[in-house]
């Protein structure tokens, strides 16, 4: 096909790495798809033979990420688009978690990314450019109780790759920070790792337990199509926000709760606060908007995305 692409996938085992993968397959892309464990991935090997190329990765590993890479662009002579998707959950309070679980935590959240974003710029570099994805959360705008350190992956995840985005654009590297909203994955049964609870925060766990909600969210190959018109954008964003919950979520997170406009004067802009802990923030979708939709944020507020397909001013 004249304009296929060649991904490389991180997390690509399942969930939405998968549903990338999956969709990009079906649309004639090829795909380097990487997690620890490809055996998963066997199914979609056997159904677009010569297409897909599994690549066992654990991206906490700075060597064997650089070596999975040369391996990634080997594959099909070169990388467009890179999702940096692989990740899991940390939940428990922030004085609950221990030094073990925090560290490995980020060394896949943050540090796991960051390696492949190093890794791959050379190559993409040589190339005269390519995509950078980076897959962050509606919950990196603005800590929530539960999932401090999930948040503080992302935010740092989502700081860094702002950054990156200005370093490497007069490469033709053009990074995007998506701020995924909630899907339902792996990510909170076999990708969580649980604090042991102290007893002192009960009342604001069981609190929580009950915003979270037991509402199913939705499916990750609603998203998808989503990050196939994304890579195929030639002048994306550099923050684009995907699904409704996330639309809600960091328009609330975006605004300033207080804002110092000069010497003793501190004003209340918005009681962000207590309106993010009283809205139904996992609520079932769609509220006010769409979960296959996805979303920039504009000096004004956030728009519906592609709303002029030029996709500027958004970051
Ligand atoms: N689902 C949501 O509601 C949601 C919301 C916002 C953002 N996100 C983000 O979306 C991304 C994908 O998550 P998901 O929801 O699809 O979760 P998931 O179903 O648990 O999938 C996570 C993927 O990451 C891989 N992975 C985990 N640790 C890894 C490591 N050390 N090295 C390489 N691969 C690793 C897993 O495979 P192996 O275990 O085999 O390695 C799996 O393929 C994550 O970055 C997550 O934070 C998800």
């Amino acid at each position: 096909m004249a304009n296929a692409r060649v991904w490389l996938i991180t997390g690509a085992s399942r969930g939405l790495g998968r549903a990338f993968a999956e969709t990009a397959l079906a649309g004639g892309d090829r795909v380097v798809a990487a997690a620890r464990d490809v055996e998963p991935l066997e199914e979609l090997t056997e159904k677009y033979p010569g297409h897909l190329v599994p690549l066992p990765l654990d991206v906490t590993d700075r060597r064997a990420v650089f070596d999975g890479v040369e391996r990634a662009a080997a594959a099909f002579g070169r990388l467009d688009v890179v999702v940096n998707n692989a990740g899991g959950m940390l939940y428990g309070m922030v004085e609950e978690a221990t030094e073990e679980q925090i560290r490995a935590h980020l060394d896949v959240n943050f540090f796991g990314a960051v390696w492949v974003a190093q890794a791959v710029l050379p190559h993409l570099r040589a190339q005269g450019g390519g995509r950078l994805l980076q897959v962050t959360s509606m919950g990196s705008g603005g800590g929530m109780a539960t999932v401090g350190f999930y948040g503080a992956g992302k935010a740092a995840l989502d700081s860094v790759s702002e950054a990156l985005a200005m370093e490497v654009e007069g490469f033709g590297v053009k990074v995007t920070v998506v701020q995924m909203g909630g899907y339902n994955t792996g990510l909170f049964t076999t990708g969580t790792t649980t604090t042991e609870p102290l007893a002192q925060y009960q009342p604001l766990r069981t609190e929580m337990e009950a915003m979270w909600g037991d509402a199913v969210a939705p499916e990750p190959d609603t998203a998808a199509p989503v990050i196939m018109e994304l890579a195929a954008l030639p002048d994306p964003p550099r923050r684009l926000i995907v699904g409704s919950q996330s639309f809600d979520h960091v328009l609330e997170m975006g605004r300033p709760e207080r804002i110092c406009t000069g010497p003793g004067s501190i004003s209340a802009v918005s009681p962000r606060a207590s309106r993010v802990r009283a809205t139904t923030f996992m609520q079932p979708v769609p509220r006010r908007a769409d979960a296959s939709k996805a979303y920039v944020r504009t000096p004004e507020g956030v728009e519906v995305w592609p709303a002029d397909k030029k996709g500027t001013g958004c970051a």
